[in-house]
């Protein structure tokens, strides 16, 4: 099945979804399975960071991530995956400063995921939830005073849901802000009610720019918490749901690789 982009609508954005369910042992006949083969697609930096990778599984991941991103800006843009040329913030966040589209990446356990849209800063975060030995240290560096407050009242059961409900609503925030961890996240602070919307509250010194940033929650599996932060947006902003994608039916049809190969079972 090809992959249908459709055009973005102002004040939407899309999100897309990809499973990287890589075993150690698992068979590289598919590009769905194991990507390697197909870093003709990605740019030299590209190739270096993934050789970079030690672990075979962490290598294929980051791979598969930059191939769902080059193949999705390329149905977006009507480009080929490798003309697809991006340049990077002081802090590492890739961007495309001639085309009209914003978009960011995040990838964590098995699953990546890609937001796009037109015109506002976005930021997407997604996290595994893995019982980190030192969580409320953690947390006491992540927290506001009035968050570290409320998760402290939590019963331990609700914890590592709660813990990476707040890390995801605020990394996707800083990463909108493309500024990465660089950015205090501690003056980022969410309201994180149990039945209702995340919601950004203060952003460093500024509560009042906080009121148009939107927040939107997400889950790819259980066990996964996922936020998009959109900045200078109103209530107005959607949010249709996770588009699901894998790389074969993404780069159907696509052009083939600078050496003629193409992504296909
Ligand atoms: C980018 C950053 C913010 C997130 O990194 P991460 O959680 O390891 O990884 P994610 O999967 O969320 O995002 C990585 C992707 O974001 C994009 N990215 C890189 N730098 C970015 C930046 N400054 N701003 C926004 N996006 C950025 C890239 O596409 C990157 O993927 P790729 O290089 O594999 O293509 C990183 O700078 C960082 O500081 N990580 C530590 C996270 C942390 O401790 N968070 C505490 C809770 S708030």
């Amino acid at each position: 099945m090809v992959v249908n982009v459709k055009p973005l609508m102002p004040d939407h954005a899309q999100l897309w979804a990809v499973h990287m369910p890589y075993p150690a042992n698992g068979a590289r006949s598919s590009p769905d399975r194991w990507p390697d083969r197909w870093t003709d697609y990605l740019a030299q930096d590209e190739v270096a960071r993934a050789q970079r990778y030690r672990c075979a599984e962490d290598r294929a991941r980051f791979i598969t991530a930059r191939l769902a991103l080059r193949g999705l800006l390329a149905r977006y843009l009507g480009a080929s995956p490798q003309s697809i040329d991006f340049s990077y913030n002081a802090f590492g966040k890739p961007l495309l400063p001639a085309a009209p589209l914003e978009f960011n990446l995040a990838h964590s356990g098995s699953y990546a995921v890609i937001a796009v849209t037109q015109s506002h800063h976005i930021g997407i975060d997604i996290e595994c939830h893995r019982d980190l030995p030192d969580r409320d240290d953690v947390a006491a560096q992540i927290f506001s005073a009035d968050e570290r407050r409320s998760y402290d009242q939590l019963p331990e059961s609700a914890r590592l849901s709660a813990f990476y409900r707040a890390w995801t609503c605020k990394e996707a925030v800083v990463k909108a802000l493309g500024r990465g961890l660089q950015f205090p996240v501690q003056s980022c602070v969410v309201a994180l009610e149990s039945d209702k919307p995340a919601r950004l509250i203060r952003l460093g010194e500024d509560s009042v720019a906080a009121q148009h940033w939107r927040l939107h929650e997400f889950s790819v599996a259980p066990g996964y918490s996922g936020c998009v932060a959109v900045a200078g947006a109103g209530d107005s902003f959607r949010w249709p749901g996770l588009n699901w994608i894998t790389l074969v039916d993404l780069f159907r049809g696509l052009p083939p690789s600078q050496d003629g190969a193409r992504l296909e079972a």
